[in-house]
């Protein structure tokens, strides 16, 4: 089986390499980088950390609004697919490359009519928020694939709403396989502001609905102003919000470059709460047993909140401080289900995508169609 895998920013790297180890232990994948992140930081030392093979293909998309960069994304990958003729397309998450890459695989044809198959790895998770970019990516992205391939049950209920449980297969979450992967090897990778400090809130924020909107990029900030050291990798996005911005920092605050993913799990682990709008660190916060204060109006991660580990704040300025000083919610001592999976989520997406590539070329076997 050839596989094509489209990966392009941050989130997209930690979940495929779990999955692309499991698939070049017995199959062919070429892997296309968008070229939708680029610095050393949001891209190459992810490859590093989870020593994967170089992209095959790099499209060099960059940065641009959200027409331009599809657009292009678009326009560059399809010669890509033609070339290789893989027998499906496999996308993560719901970027704009994932969108792109679910466009293209979606109505792309070879010579001889022969079509690959697409499918969407974290589909059927909704935040019900239309506002957001990545909810209609994955809208899009849900509906044009054959396979979706869900990591909780709350996402194969989405599914089954929309009328897509035919094609929706529960595997667990990979993010899980790439956490126990990195959590073995994250010891020595602590950075060494962390180790200044005791107890610190780790924080990441990059969502454009809070950083480029400052009606609620200032509360939020405001409301990080506390007793406490918050060790703070910046996003390139964030970065230039508060360039752009007039709202400094609280001095509490410490930025620091995005870190790659060993320091990130090995930061995460040794927090003493995490206050994010990132949908991967809310996951690993409950993975490493770190209470989560999430800086958004709704979580797709609904399970984590259920379960007592995740408080959904949104941009409420006195909501921080008032959770780090809840007690019972700062107290670990409770259940930590395995929400997310097993860690074998990779596993089984290979195997899942073994039985559709059997399916679709025995029913187009000649001998199949002369029966018909
Ligand atoms: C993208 C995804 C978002 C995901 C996030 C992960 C979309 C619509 N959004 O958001 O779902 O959560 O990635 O981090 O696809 N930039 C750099 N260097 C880089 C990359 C970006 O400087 O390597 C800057 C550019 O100024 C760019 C801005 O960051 O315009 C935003 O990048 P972009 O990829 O458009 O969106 P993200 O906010 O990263
Ligand atoms: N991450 C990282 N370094 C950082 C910030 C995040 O390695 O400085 C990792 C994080 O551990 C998680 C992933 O990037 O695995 C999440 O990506 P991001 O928050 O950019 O996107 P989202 O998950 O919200 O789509």
């Amino acid at each position: 089986m050839r596989v094509l895998t489209v990966v392009g920013a941050r989130p997209q790297f930690v979940k495929a390499a779990p999955v692309s180890r499991a698939l070049r232990a017995d199959h062919d994948e070429i892997l296309v980088h968008t070229g939708q992140h680029y610095d050393d930081a949001m891209s190459a030392a992810f490859f590093r950390d989870f020593e994967m093979p170089e992209p095959d293909v790099n499209l060099e998309v960059g940065s641009g609004s959200h027409g331009a960069m599809t657009g292009e994304m678009l326009r560059r990958l399809e010669p890509v697919v033609l070339a290789h003729e893989p027998d499906g397309v496999l996308v993560y998450g719901d970027t704009n490359s994932t969108l792109a890459a679910a466009v293209v695989a979606s109505k792309i044809a070879y010579d001889g009519g022969r079509r690959p198959w697409l499918a969407h790895v974290e589909a059927g998770l909704r935040s019900f928020n239309r506002r957001m970019p990545e909810e209609r990516n994955r809208i899009v992205a849900d509906h044009l694939s054959d396979m979706c391939l869900a990591p909780t049950a709350a996402a194969m209920a989405n599914l089954a709403r929309e009328g897509l449980d035919e094609r929706a297969l529960l595997v667990g979450d990979v993010m899980v396989d790439a956490h126990a992967w990195a959590v073995e090897r994250a010891g020595a990778h602590l950075p060494a502001v962390a180790r200044e400090h005791d107890r610190y809130v780790l924080l990441t924020m990059h969502r454009a609905e809070n950083v480029d909107d400052p009606s609620r990029f200032a509360p939020i900030l405001d409301g990080l102003s506390l007793d406490l050291p918050v060790i703070f990798p910046v996003h390139p996005r964030t970065r230039a919000a508060l360039e752009r911005g007039s709202h400094g920092l609280p001095d509490n605050i410490i930025p620091i470059a995005p870190v790659g993913y060993l320091e990130m799990v090995a930061l995460e682990s040794r927090a003493y709460a995490i206050a994010t709008d990132s949908g991967g660190v809310q996951k690993e916060a409950y993975l490493s047993g770190v209470p989560c204060i999430t800086l958004r109006s709704e979580t797709e991660w609904v399970e984590t909140v259920e379960a007592g580990w995740n408080r959904v704040v949104d941009a409420d300025p006195t909501a921080v401080a008032a959770t780090l000083a809840d007690e019972a919610f700062m107290n670990r001592d409770r259940p930590r289900p395995a929400l997310y999976g097993d860690a074998h989520a990779a596993a089984r997406i290979v195997a899942a995508l073994e039985s559709h590539h059997a399916r679709v070329t025995e029913a187009r076997s000649p001998q199949k169609e002369t029966a018909q």
